[in-house]
C-alpha cells in the first residue's frame, strides 16, 4: 500500500478506512471494531477517518473502546469538527448549524481526544465550510491546536477553492488536505476546478463516498455497472477495486475513504492498488458515468 505525505510529519495510507457507518453495524463491540482495523492493517491501510458527529457523536467513543495503546500506535486518526446537530451532546440545539469559533474547535478537540482515549489527533479537518466563519479566528484556532501538540496536522472538508484560500490566508500552518466527495457518481470535481485547484498546489485530496455510498452497485446506470463488472472480471478483482482504482489513477493523488462495514469487503479493499487503469479504460468508465461520450 502506497503512503502519501501530507505534511512534514504526517503520512497517511493511500486508501483510508472511514468510520461514519461504524455505529450502524449491528456489532459495535470492541472486538469487532478491532477485527475491522486488523483487516485494514493486514493490507497496509493504517488511516482511520472519524468525525465528532459520526454515529450521533458516538462513533469516536466506539473506536476509543477498541483502541489499545499498541493499536493506537499503528494507526493515524483523522477526525473533524464544526457540525452541531440536535442529537447526542448537542441534543438541545434548536437547529443544525456550523461552528468554527475558537471555543468550539478547542472544546471539540478535547472531546474527541477524551472519547477516543488518545493524546493527539493526527489530522483535524473542518468538516463543512461555515458561512459565518471568521477566518482569522478559525485560522488562529487551528494554529493553536497544532502548537499545543493536540493535533499534528490540519485540513478541511467540503471546501471550495475560495473557502480554502480564505482560511489558508489567515493561518500559519499549511492546510494539508481537503476531503471532498469524488466518485464515478460524483465526478464534477474533475472539471469544476476543485481538483485543478489542489493539483496546482500539490495538495492530495481525500475522496469521501468513493462508491457513492454503495449506490454505484445498486442505482448506477446499467452500462456503467456492466463496464465495472467486465473490467473486474478481466482483471480478477472485485468491482469495488475498479471503482477505487479509477480514483487512484488521477495524478492529483486522491486518497479514497471507504466505508464498508462488511469484513469480507474490507479485506479486499487493497485490490484496487493492482488494477491496471490505462487512459482508455479511465475514459470508458468516465463516458458511462457521464452518460455520453466526451465532446
Ligand atoms: N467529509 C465528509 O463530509 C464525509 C461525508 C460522508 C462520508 N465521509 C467519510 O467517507 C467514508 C466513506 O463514506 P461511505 O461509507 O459513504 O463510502 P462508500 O465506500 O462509497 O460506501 C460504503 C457503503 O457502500 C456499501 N457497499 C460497498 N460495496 C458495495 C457493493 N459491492 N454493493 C452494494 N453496497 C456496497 C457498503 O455497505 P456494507 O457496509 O454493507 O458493505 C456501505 O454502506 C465515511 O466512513 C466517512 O469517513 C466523509
Amino acid at each position: 500500500m502506497d503512503r502519501i505525505r501530507l505534511s512534514p510529519d504526517l503520512e497517511l495510507s493511500r486508501i483510508v478506512y472511514g468510520m461514519w457507518r461504524l455505529g450502524d453495524d449491528e456489532d459495535t463491540s470492541p472486538e469487532h471494531v478491532r477485527n475491522k482495523i486488523a483487516a485494514c492493517l493486514d493490507q497496509g491501510i493504517t488511516t482511520m477517518d472519524q468525525a465528532d458527529i459520526y454515529g450521533g457523536y458516538m462513533a469516536e467513543e466506539i473506536l476509543g473502546a477498541a483502541l489499545t495503546p499498541e493499536l493506537r500506535n499503528r494507526v493515524e486518526i483523522v477526525t473533524k469538527c464544526d457540525i452541531v446537530a440536535p442529537m447526542g451532546r448537542y441534543a438541545e440545539a434548536r437547529v443544525k448549524y456550523y461552528d468554527t469559533s475558537r471555543a468550539h474547535i478547542l472544546a471539540s478537540v478535547d472531546h474527541s481526544l477524551r472519547l477516543m482515549g488518545i493524546d493527539h489527533i493526527d489530522l483535524l479537518l473542518i468538516h463543512r465550510p461555515d458561512p459565518l466563519m471568521d477566518a482569522c479566528e478559525t485560522g488562529a484556532a487551528l494554529d493553536e491546536v497544532v502548537a499545543s501538540g493536540k493535533v499534528r496536522a490540519v485540513g478541511v472538508s467540503n471546501f471550495r477553492p475560495w473557502d480554502w484560500t480564505l482560511l489558508q490566508a489567515s493561518m500559519k500552518t499549511p492546510l494539508c488536505t481537503n476531503q471532498i466527495e469524488i466518485s464515478l457518481l460524483h465526478h464534477a470535481p474533475f472539471t469544476n476546478g476543485d481538483i485543478a485547484f489542489h493539483q496546482e498546489r500539490g495538495v492530495a485530496p481525500m475522496a469521501w463516498s468513493p462508491l457513492g455510498g454503495g449506490a454505484l452497485f445498486t442505482d448506477a446506470k446499467a452500462p456503467l455497472r456492466a463496464a465495472l463488472a467486465r473490467i473486474a472480471a478481466d482483471q480478477g478483482v472485485d468491482e469495488t477495486a475498479v471503482a477505487v482504482a479509477w480514483l487512484l489513477a488521477h495524478p492529483v493523488r486522491i486518497l479514497p475513504v471507504l466505508g464498508t462495514n462488511t469484513l469480507a469487503r474490507i479485506a479486499r479493499i487493497a485490490e484496487a492498488s493492482r488494477v491496471q487503469m490505462d487512459r482508455e479504460t479511465w475514459f470508458e468508465l468516465y463516458t458511462h458515468a457521464l452518460g455520453h461520450e466526451v465532446p
